[in-house]
């Protein structure tokens, strides 16, 4: 369906570009025009889709994003830091955008340490969330996250009612969630949705939105500080398609039936399949590579299959037969010790890190959570996932920072 945004576009009439930008080519990629609006203060085109995309993510107002959901992960945090809050509790395992935009924003961390199952990091249970909310002013959560594990919405919403604090919510691989129960527009009172992941918007298609006038008012201050002053009219374009693209109802109850038969990762979300692979996780990934089939990430234990209203049935069947002649494993859920911490690091290989004690967090990337923290000791289960990684962060030429 064509939204306000593309029939500007398609509705162009020729002109000499002396104008931004220098490639001065017709098309979809154009600047701030007298009738292409003004992300900084939408009037036009874009204030029509912005209001079309908040009423279909059940929000007061919602801003379009080309910068990603980082972008709105740090709009969202310096909002709260301008409504008055100075620390902001949230999980260890949250996205690196969120300690970023605590330092961008001046908030204090309350990191709560959140435990692992099978493998795969678990939310904050009410409990964790409830102590940190008491040494906090706000509480912010991931969900669904990049497993498709929810944390409670619903038990964290009451709480933070109860404690008066405002419940902020990551939802960069929730935006085809909206409509639904399980949502974080139906729980936060700012929230991200990460549009270009888990709905057809081009890569770095985000909003950020609020529930209130209040936080509305406050948002609108804060994106301003973190978005580009150029934004991109195809990013626009697609994101204001992407939430109005329609749900495919059979895709989603195929991806259901799919994880069953797979004996996947049990979560409720399905544009996330969750295949446990354990040791053999790198001879699966090269056997679908080979085959033509892409992951969106291995952990070292898990093979994560990322869908999206715009899957194929067909490659489903296809994904199926080739998983069906894989051989799987029992997955590890490493133990995490902690180590001795001296004032005093070094880089070392990692051949030789085992025993010794992390001094930065390291681990594959995607999906970008650790498997060695800060402060743990180095097992030869995590040495061996990072040797065999292709993408890792927190490693430099192949070598750990360790504490000496
Ligand atoms: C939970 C979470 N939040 C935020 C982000 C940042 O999203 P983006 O890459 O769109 O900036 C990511 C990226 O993977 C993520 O996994």
């Amino acid at each position: 369906m064509k939204g306000h945004i593309r029939t500007m576009l398609d509705g162009q009439k020729k002109h000499l570009s002396f104008h931004t930008p220098g490639h001065k080519k017709k098309g979809a990629d154009i600047t701030e025009l007298s009738y292409s609006d003004n992300l900084s203060a939408p009037h036009g085109v874009l204030a029509r889709a912005e209001i079309d995309v908040g009423k279909i993510l059940g929000a007061n107002r919602s801003f379009l994003l080309t910068d990603g959901s980082t972008c709105g992960v740090h709009a969202m945090l310096y909002a709260l830091k301008k409504s008055g809050a100075t620390s902001v509790a949230y999980a260890d395992v949250s996205h690196v955008s969120v300690k970023n935009g605590c330092i961008l924003s001046g908030l204090e961390s309350v990191v709560l340490s959140t435990k692992t199952k099978d493998g795969i990091p678990q939310p904050p249970t009410l409990d964790e969330m409830e102590k940190g909310l008491k040494r906090a002013d706000a509480l912010l959560l991931t969900s669904p996250d990049y497993y498709g594990n929810f944390p409670d919405l619903e038990g964290a919403r009451a709480i933070c009612q109860r404690e008066g604090k405002p419940l902020l919510v990551d939802g960069a691989h929730g935006s085809h969630l909206h409509g639904t129960k399980l949502h974080a527009g139906e729980y936060a009172s700012i929230w991200v949705d990460g549009v270009h992941k888990s709905l057809p918007a081009l890569t770095q298609g985000a909003v950020v939105s609020a529930k209130t006038e209040k936080w509305s008012l406050l948002l609108e201050e804060s994106v301003l500080l973190f978005r580009t002053t150029s934004p991109s009219y195809p990013i626009m374009a697609s994101v204001e398609e992407a939430v109005k693209y329609p749900k495919n109802e059979r895709l989603e109850e195929a991806a259901k039936r799919l994880k069953q038969r797979l004996c996947a990762y049990p979560n409720k979300d399905w544009t996330k399949i969750v295949v446990p692979f354990g040791d053999f996780s790198d001879v699966a990934q090269n056997y679908l590579e080979q085959k033509g089939i892409y992951c969106e990430f291995n952990d070292g234990n898990y093979l994560m299959f990322y869908l999206s209203p715009c899957t194929k049935m067909r490659w489903l069947k296809r994904l199926e037969k080739e998983l069906s002649r894989l051989p799987r494993t029992t997955v590890q859920d490493g133990a995490h010790a902690n180590g001795e911490k001296s004032g005093r690091t070094q880089w070392i290989p990692l051949a030789d890190a085992v025993g010794k004690t992390c001094a930065k967090d390291a681990g594959r990337f995607p999906p970008c959570l650790p498997l060695v923290k800060e402060g743990e000791k180095i097992t030869k289960d995590s040495v061996k996932a990072l040797q065999t990684a292709g993408h890792t962060f927190g490693l430099k030429e192949g070598k750990i920072s360790v504490y000496e």
